[in-house]
């Protein structure tokens, strides 16, 4: 959430500042904040990191970055002076003590007022030493505030999460605790809430007595590009639906909230995790299903199955697809099935929103009345289509399905800012609305354990889809049986 006019100050320390997410998001992020004025003088940066550079060598790395991301950054020198660099071991006591030392120098130096802003762009495995020895250095007792963003995976399961958990609780309160999830931070999600409660038309037809289904899809052309460790430990499930998925789900299910404040959205979004329909193993395996790509055909170019990618295992059983039928246990969403779907080497890019309504039981017009639909646009287009019936101009009884449709201006869209720019500034103003709580990790964990337990009973016979299909013919039954289909054509 941006609000305009604040001043920030703020040491932002990033471990992890030679690697990717740090080039391809967070100093294109900074940058704007800082180009848009919003820490005027009272900002610095210390990239942390194994390699060794100097930090001439670090702000030159940086401007390639920007230069990159951002067409015509006017403010790149003064911002440059901002930022520093320190080699760091995470494992090494004394690297916290010189790391100390430069940020007492800096705060000095740049009036922060003690503001620490921690960023652990860096595999999970380091979180607990890195949050352990920030506390025992003394980096996290300051006089201005101390925040940390996490970046995910956040845990592997249940158990390994509380774990980690624990261990970041060890140096940090559950308020300065920042857990990223990017999907939070896109626009058209953000957009869920004020559609649903700043309109009149949405809300009192926003249950089971009007809507038939919700189907969720998020397809990528991407395969696993150089990321086959991390996905093999992963998958589709806890890569994406875990998250990003369950989270689009409690924020289209939730009860209106007391507030917009962080803790009344997050109290509605838990308990809608927490009446997921807890179902049996039988009935995941009627309602879940996982794929693993094939090569096949994308752009008119061959490309390898998930199995002959790089660092997979040739027999691979790790799932690169699933759709899912989830079932909300409570009085608005009893009977209301949320199809999910997500994949990578699909035909498009697209993360889509589509809310069925029932059909008018009543109609006394004509046979052919179409379902109403909202259809949210989250990417690669941003807006949203209602689709509501109408007379055909010249036809006497024809009715016509009318799409009434709103599409991000362009002018609109040059503003809009990335994701991680919009959860960057949030954190800075200490505001968690569009962060992962830790209780809406457990119930996720919990209802992801419980699929994961029953997949391990049984090998899938993968491959079952091939590069550029939009997933197992499986996704479909899975609609079919309910006598519907997925509404978005991919
Ligand atoms: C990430 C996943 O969280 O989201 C990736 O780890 C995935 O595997 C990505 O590619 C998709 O994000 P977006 O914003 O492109 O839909």
């Amino acid at each position: 959430m941006l609000i305009l006019g604040k001043n920030i100050s703020a040491l932002i320390t990033i471990f992890g500042a030679t690697g990717d997410l740090s080039y391809r998001k967070l100093f294109p992020s900074i940058y704007n904040l800082f180009q848009k004025g919003y820490f005027a003088e009272s900002f610095a940066l210390i990239g942390t990191g194994l390699n060794e550079l100097t930090t001439e060598e670090f702000r030159k790395q940086v401007r390639v970055s920007i230069q990159n991301h951002i067409d015509n950054p006017k403010k790149i020198e003064s911002f440059l002076n901002h930022l520093f660099y320190k080699q760091q071991d995470v494992n090494s006591k004394e690297s916290y003590t010189s790391l100390l030392q430069l940020s007492q120098e800096l705060d000095e130096q740049f009036s922060l007022e003690g503001n620490r802003l921690f960023y652990l762009a860096i595999s999970p495995n380091f979180f607990g030493i890195i949050t352990n020895h920030l506390k025992k250095s003394g980096l996290t007792q300051t006089k201005g505030f101390k925040r940390i963003i996490i970046e995910k995976p956040f845990g592997d399961d249940f158990k390994s999460a509380e774990k980690l958990n624990q261990q970041i609780r060890n140096a940090f309160e559950e308020d300065e605790i920042f857990r990223i999830d990017h999907y939070l931070g896109k626009e058209m999600i953000q957009n869920i809430e004020r559609l649903r409660f700043g309109n009149t038309i949405f809300e009192p037809l926003w249950n089971n007595k009007y809507i038939s289904n919700i189907q969720i899809t998020s397809s990528e052309i991407l395969g696993v590009e150089e990321r086959g460790t991390y996905y093999e430990s992963s998958g589709a499930l806890k890569d994406m639906v875990q998250n990003h998925l369950l989270q689009i789900v409690s924020l289209l299910a939730m009860e209106r909230p007391t507030s917009r404040r962080a803790d009344d959205i997050v109290r509605e979004k838990v308990q809608v995790l927490k009446a997921l329909k807890n179902v049996e193993p039988i009935e995941i395996n009627q309602n879940f299903v996982r794929g693993q790509y094939d090569k096949g055909i994308i752009n008119n170019e061959t490309v390898p199955a998930y199995r002959s990618e790089t660092n997979v295992n040739k027999n691979s059983t790790t799932e690169t697809f699933v759709a899912g039928k989830i079932e909300i246990n409570n009085a608005r969403w009893s009977g209301v099935p949320f199809y999910i779907r997500t994949g990578k080497r699909m035909s498009k890019k697209t993360i889509q929103i589509v809310i069925e309504f029932k059909k008018n039981p009543r109609n006394i017009y004509y046979e052919n009345n179409k379902a109403n639909l909202l259809v949210i646009n989250v990417q690669p287009n941003e807006g949203f289509s209602l689709y509501v019936n109408s007379k055909k101009s010249n036809q006497n009884n024809e009715m016509q399905i009318v799409d009434l449709s709103y599409i991000m201006p362009i002018n609109d869209k040059m503003n809009t800012v990335d994701a991680y720019e919009n959860l960057m500034f949030d954190t800075l103003l200490g505001d968690q609305t569009n962060f992962t709580h830790w209780t809406e990790l457990v119930h996720s964990w919990l209802f992801i354990d419980e699929i994961e337990k029953v997949w391990s009973y049984k090998q899938p016979n993968f491959p079952n889809y091939k590069a550029g299909e939009n997933g197992p013919k499986e996704s479909d039954e899975l609609l079919e049986k309910d006598g519907l289909s997925w509404w978005n054509e991919l």
